[in-house]
């Protein structure tokens, strides 16, 4: 088949590349010219563990191309993936600006005789699905409703393992009443569900609640565990033994329950926001979500007081050795990383900050370049640091050398918002350790 994905960021350039990878033409597109030149070079534009090689295969078979002309792009393709930005507005609200731009530009484009399937991949609101199709034949050129069916099909991938996510998908959902459109997303996504994994067919608006409603849910969990974490602290008991007490109920599985320093991310904080900005608008009061909102807001910066409290309230010229600043581990995703969080709140103390991260430091120099000192390796960022903070779970930070660590830090503390070391060993080892729903081990 042919396709056409437009937007090729962390969504737009796994699906071009798994959906070459099943033997479709992809061309991709992108308004970013840097990005369009440096992928059509053989570079790739984001670190994701497995895309390099399937990328540059493909790219090297011509299954798989890259411009910047829409019209180009879309002119042989029968399906259309709208892999685009949905930021949140000024209020909160997922912001459709790229997305009916698009549309916009597809109208002019599209022609009478040549149906085209064009598929919502970006995370939607419920009812963007019906404004794409208005917005192409609103465009007062050629489109007429014939020609093109709009389709909702959310995606799941998680950073960090897409592409294994893409290709193995526990399910793929999509919202559409074409019959048409019906059997050429079947017929695309037939080498990607072999195993039994379900394809789920749903009208379009409940296709487009599905993503915010599973983001949601995991946002609710990851929050609500960080909530048993505080009582942990408050009560004197031990998260990670009430993690397992629960988590082996099936009903609640393992899942998502460690506690840390918050969800972070391009999507689960806009997600959830978009969500109970579209309750506001329907008049449903969302509670849940406003708790979630409120809950992770605070747990981003939980270490803060702590850390503040172990300096005896004040951290002023103190300096700092972080590790972690991606979001999460295996991914050079920064936005709404908890550790920006924990920089602009040490700055904002007078402190001053070593940081490493092995993916993620490109993308945090575009915003902190002049702001925190940027370390080549992990023990670097230890020299003349008072005490270790840890926001990443990278899993080279899982068994570091404590020896090293020790000999580095002028005190031997550290703060890990990501409970990565055992209580005991910390004991043993004399370290202050401080961690997210656990005993304080006193160094
Ligand atoms: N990142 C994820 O893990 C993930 C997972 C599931 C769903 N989503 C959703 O997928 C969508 C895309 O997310 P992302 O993380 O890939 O975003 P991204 O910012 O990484 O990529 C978006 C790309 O679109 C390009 N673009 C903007 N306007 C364009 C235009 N007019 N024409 C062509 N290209 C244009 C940008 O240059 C950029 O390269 C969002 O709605 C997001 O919520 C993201």
């Amino acid at each position: 088949m042919k396709i056409a994905v437009v937007g090729t960021g962390y969504v737009g350039l796994v699906t071009g590349t798994c959906f070459a990878e099943t033997g479709n033409k992809v061309i991709c597109v992108d308004i970013d010219k840097a990005k369009v030149d440096k992928l059509s070079s053989g570079e790739i534009t984001i670190y994701e563990p497995g895309l390099e090689k399937l990328f540059l295969r493909n790219q090297k078979e011509g299954r798989l191309s890259f411009t910047q002309s829409l019209s180009d792009a879309i002119v042989d393709a029968e399906i259309i993936f709208l892999a685009l930005p949905t930021p949140p507005g000024a209020d909160g609200a997922a912001d459709l600006k790229y997305i009916l731009g698009v549309a916009d530009d597809l109208g002019k484009l599209l022609k009478p005789t040549d149906y085209k399937v064009i598929i919502d991949k970006s995370t939607v609101p419920v009812g963007t699905a019906n404004k794409v199709k208005e917005a192409i034949l609103n465009s007062g050129t050629n489109a007429i409703a014939t020609a093109f069916d709009v389709v909702s099909n959310p995606e799941f991938l998680r950073e960090g393992v897409a592409v294994d996510d893409f290709m193995k998908p526990d399910r793929v959902v999509i919202g559409t009443e074409s019959d048409k459109a019906k059997k050429i997303l079947n017929d695309l996504y037939a080498p990607f569900v072999r195993q039994g994994n379900p394809l789920i067919f749903m009208d379009e608006k409940s296709a487009e609640l599905t993503k915010y409603a599973a983001n949601a849910f995991l946002a609710v969990k990851i929050s609500f565990m960080n909530e048993i974490a505080q009582m942990c602290e408050c009560l004197g008991a031990d998260v990670d033994m009430v993690r397992k007490g629960i988590g082996s109920d099936e009903r609640i599985g393992k899942r998502f329950l460690f506690p840390g320093i918050g969800y972070g991310g391009s999507c689960f904080p806009k997600d959830v926001q978009a969500l109970a900005m579209s309750a506001d608008e329907v008049g449903y009061d969302f509670k849940i979500l406003d708790a979630v909102m409120d809950v992770n807001a605070k747990q981003k910066v939980h270490l803060i007081p702590k850390i503040k409290a172990f300096f005896g309230g004040d951290i002023e010229g103190k300096h700092f050795a972080l590790w972690g600043l991606s979001f999460k581990p295996n991914t050079d995703d920064v936005r709404e990383a908890p550790a920006f969080y924990i920089i602009d709140a040490l700055i904002a103390e007078g402190a001053t900050v070593s940081a490493f991260d092995p993916e993620g430091m490109a993308n945090t120099k575009l915003n902190y370049e002049d702001k925190i000192n940027f370390a080549t390796n992990q023990y670097e960022a230890l020299v003349n640091a008072d005490a270790l903070i840890i926001a990443t779970e990278w899993n080279e930070f899982r068994t570091p050398d404590f020896d090293k660590i020790s000999a580095t830090l002028k005190t031997k503390t550290i703060f890990d918002g990501r409970n990565l070391f055992e209580i005991g060993q910390m004991e043993k080892l004399g370290f202050h350790y401080q961690s997210i729903g656990r005993k304080v081990v006193k160094g």
